[in-house]
This record gives structure tokens, sequence and C-alpha cells, in this order.
């Protein structure tokens, strides 16, 4: 299996401070400026960074970052994405500089930017910490969390991730379909590229989501975004397929992040496919009309 972790995400962002104060005062991340050419980093555990915001404007995602576990792995990776006929281009130096990592390649699927990288950076000095009082983030050798994608393509998608890299199938929510590459019920999520679907709209990123350590996390933040006029995109509620509870702020860049706890993991010694006609047991109710109305409004104090 070639990937072992979603690593990292990096994102293009036209308001870099907005992001810094969301970051900081309710996602609860580390926001480190860390780039000659103006990127700020954001950490959630001992990994140098898990999202790189870039001041370059598109409020997008830029590429998806994947790790492999070890240099056999990732060189096993490299070579079943050639067979299966996709191009690679290889990381330059400043890019294998920016990401922390020993070596990449790029290569797209569906329109959508993917990494596959190995040897990512840790780092102790200065230590990760929080920046507000929560318990922490569930990421580890679980990745920091997911991201769910319009694809052009999510057929394609899906075999290339599967059959070159390792994915496996979760299970599907209507016309959505879930992969993991560890226990973790999803690290990638597609959804078929649709207008009239309102949520991030003309976005490849519909959201990223990161797990907390405790419930009481995503109470806390729920307050904060209430408290910081942070749009919410839905309200709390329980996903179906990974049983995560959880709630979604719309992000500085439109499209959303989900804040959640307690997702189950996946053993796929005896896990079945299943496919579910909705999406939440309870919740998650759409918020939406007024959030994306105000994406880029100032936040109120
Ligand atoms: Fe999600």
């Amino acid at each position: 299996m070639a990937v072992s972790q979603l690593a990292y995400v990096g994102i293009g962002v036209s308001d870099m401070a907005r992001w810094r104060s969301f970051a900081a005062e309710v996602l609860g991340m580390q926001v480190v400026d860390d780039g000659d050419d103006g990127t700020v980093y954001l950490r959630m555990d001992e990994y140098h960074h898990r999202i790189a915001l870039h001041p370059s404007g598109e409020d997008d995602v830029l590429y998806v970052g994947l790790q492999a576990a070890t240099p056999a792995a990732y060189a096993a990776g490299v070579a079943a994405l050639r067979a299966a006929d996709v191009a690679t281009t290889p990381g330059t130096p400043a890019e294998l500089e920016s990401r922390r990592v020993l070596d990449l390649v790029k290569f797209e699927t569906g329109g959508l930017p993917f990494e596959l990288g190995v040897g990512h950076q840790t780092r102790w000095d200065p230590p990760f910490h929080l920046s507000r009082p929560m318990s922490g983030f569930r990421t580890g050798s679980l990745g920091f969390g997911h991201v769910v994608l319009r694809s052009e393509n999510p057929q394609e998608s899906v075999r290339i991730l599967t059959e070159a890299l390792g994915f496996r199938i979760s299970d599907y929510i209507r016309q959505m379909v879930f992969l993991h590459c560890n226990p973790r019920h999803h690290s990638i999520a597609f959804q078929p590229q649709a207008p009239d679907l309102p949520r991030s709209r003309d976005k490849k990123m519909w959201h990223f989501m990161v797990e907390t350590n405790s419930l009481d996390d995503v109470g806390t933040a729920l307050d904060l975004a209430a408290r910081t006029g942070t749009p919410l995109a839905s309200t709390l509620g329980r996903h179906s397929n990974d049983l995560m509870v959880s709630f979604y702020m719309v992000t500085p860049s439109g499209f959303e992040v989900e804040y959640g706890w307690g997702g189950r993991l996946v053993d796929d010694a005896v896990w079945q496919v299943q496919r579910h006609d909705r999406g939440s047991l309870w919740g998650h109710k759409v918020q939406l009309e007024a959030a994306l109305a105000a994406p880029s409004a100032p936040v109120a104090r």
C-alpha cells in the first residue's frame, strides 16, 4: 500500500489575516510564519505543518499531500502511477522545501492536484502548542484529517487511488464515495462536479475535516465560532458512515471546514462496504444561505 496517510494540504488564500485569526482563535492551530514567499503554516501536531496557506488568492485547494511511509512504498507508488498511465511531475527543489519533504511527485486526477511524498519533516524546536485551551487533534498515523473534493471524473479518481496507491473504498452516500488508506474511516472523499449543488459551489474543495480528542473541543469551537462571527455551514450532527459528531464552518476562503470528534475506525479484516441514503443520523442542518452570503464579510468581534 503506497499511501499511509493524508499528510497535508496547500490552500491558495486571498485574505491571509482572516485565515490567521480563524486558525488560531477558532480551530486551535499553531500559526507559524516560515516562508519567504509569505506562506503561513498551520500546525496540528509534531509535523512541520499540516496546512500551508499560500497568499496566491485562489481561495481553493492548491495541492493534496499524500504520504508514503517508506522510500520503498514511495518508489512503488510512483511506479504504479506511471503503470496506470498517470503523468507524474517531480517536485522542484523549491516545492520540496516548501512542503518539507525529502521527495515528491505531482499528479492530477479529475482536475484535482495531488502530491505523493516521502520523508515529512517533524519539528520539536519550537515545540508544537495549541493556540487555545483544548485537548488537541487526533492525527498521528491517521493523518491530519480528511478532504472532500469535487472531481471532474470520480470513477477515474477512485480507480487511480485504489489501483495505483492502495486506497480502499469505505462506503457510499448517494453520489459520494469515501476512501481510506489507514484506519481513519476516510481520508479522501469524492463528489461529482455539479453546479447545482449549493455547497462550496465551483470550488475543488468542498471541505477539509479535522478531528479533536474531546467532544468538548467541538463544543468550545461552536462557542468560539459564535463569538468571532464565523459563519456556520451546518449545525452539529452525527454522520451516518464515519459516525463523526461535527459541525461545519465557512472558512475565510469560502469552502468549509468540518470540526469533529468521535469518528469510527475501519478494520480492513472485517470491514464491509455499505451504501447510505443519507449523510447524517441527526443534525447537520444546512445553514448555508446566510453563511455563503457573507464568507468575506469582516469578522465581528
Ligand atoms: Fe467530512
